[in-house]
């Protein structure tokens, strides 16, 4: 037995699981997801448990659930280092590594309120250039503003199904 304790969470059978996501950010994931658990989904939030390549890290499992490619940007933008696992039968069926595109596009909106792209007449998608990797940084293409990663969760919360 190892000197380790380790929690242990059932294998699900249908659905996502998103593996390795760093310590503490698997809520920020579910909200920007807009996963908020009431439409009766089984999601088990898994926080801070060892892992070999973090040290530590989040997991969620979602039973009966598949992620849209979107998901993934949204994804990325919160971490990096995660995985998608599609579970099929109870075996993983596929897995993707996420990763952060050059732009990100009509996934965020941008802060600043006079900004074109929140202009009520104008349905203009909004556009970030990613600046910076780590720590992260975007600028969006059409006023120049400038956000970060603490900025990430409340920029996507207007997306929220
Ligand atoms: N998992 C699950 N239910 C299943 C199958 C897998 O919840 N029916 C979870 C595992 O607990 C793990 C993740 O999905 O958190 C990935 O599973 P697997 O690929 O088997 O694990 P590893 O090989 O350790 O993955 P990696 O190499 O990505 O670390
Ligand atoms: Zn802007």
């Amino acid at each position: 037995m190892s000197e380790k304790s380790t929690l242990v969470v059932s294998k699900i059978k249908h659905g996502t699981v998103i593996d390795h996501i760093p310590a503490g950010k698997a809520m920020n994931i579910l909200s920007v997801l807009g996963i908020r658990g009431e439409k009766g989904d089984r999601i088990a939030i898994i926080m801070n448990v060892e892992s070999e390549k973090l040290g530590k890290k989040d997991i969620i499992k979602i039973e009966g659930k598949w992620l849209e490619p979107r998901d993934f940007d949204v994804i990325s933008l919160i971490a990096p280092s995660a995985t998608v696992n599609i579970v099929e039968n109870f075996e993983v069926v596929k897995k993707y590594k996420v990763s952060l595109p050059d732009r990100v596009e009509g996934l965020l909106k941008c802060p600043n309120m006079t900004c074109i792209t929140n202009e009520r007449n104008e349905s203009i998608k909004t556009k970030f250039k990613v600046l910076s990797r780590d720590p992260l940084k975007l600028q969006c293409e059409y006023c120049g503003t400038i956000i970060y990663k603490d900025d990430i969760v409340k920029l996507t919360n207007y997306l929220k199904k």
